[in-house]
């Protein structure tokens, strides 16, 4: 097969420069620390199920305005499925995965973050109108990825 000298340029100069950024982005994360964003503590993925408080996954109060919720996100379910959070309180959500990347989102608000083996992520939410939410995975994880979800109820 022939190609013509100048389609070659091309070809070996689109190469060159696709090799090149990804040199740049991966040496700037690696010598920047670079990690996701609201990603702070780190876990050991094949332990998440021994280690706490991810062992016990679930709601618990820590101050009069304020509860966290330890949710576990595996292939294909969230543990606990179901939780429920009071209305008009700081409700801080801590996930992890024991496997592959998984999603958490959380309708009709801005909680929408990746959920990364070997990271806890974070983030906070107020929810100030009682009903049921629903946290969906919107990471594709596997053939059961549109069965993963679980519920909120805000009381
Ligand atoms: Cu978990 Cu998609």
């Amino acid at each position: 097969m022939h190609i013509h000298r100048s389609e070659k340029i091309w070809l070996i100069s689109g190469v060159v420069s696709l090799v090149v950024f990804l040199a740049i982005i991966g040496a700037a994360a690696i010598s920047e620390g670079i990690v996701p964003p609201s990603h702070v503590q780190t876990i050991d993925p094949t332990k998440v199920a021994v280690t706490p408080p991810f062992d016990h996954p679930g709601v618990r109060r820590v101050g009069d305005h304020a509860v966290e919720a330890y949710i576990v996100a595996h292939i294909f379910s969230f543990s606990p499925s179901k939780i429920t959070v009071p209305v008009g309180t700081d409700v801080t959500f801590y996930a992890t995965s024991p496997d592959v990347v998984h999603g958490f989102f959380i309708t009709d608000t801005a909680v929408n973050m990746m959920v990364i083996p070997g990271w806890v992520s974070s983030a906070q939410h107020r929810f100030t109108t009682r009903g049921t939410y629903l946290l969906l995975c919107n990471e594709y994880c596997g053939s059961g990825h549109h069965y993963m979800y679980g519920t909120i109820e805000v009381k």
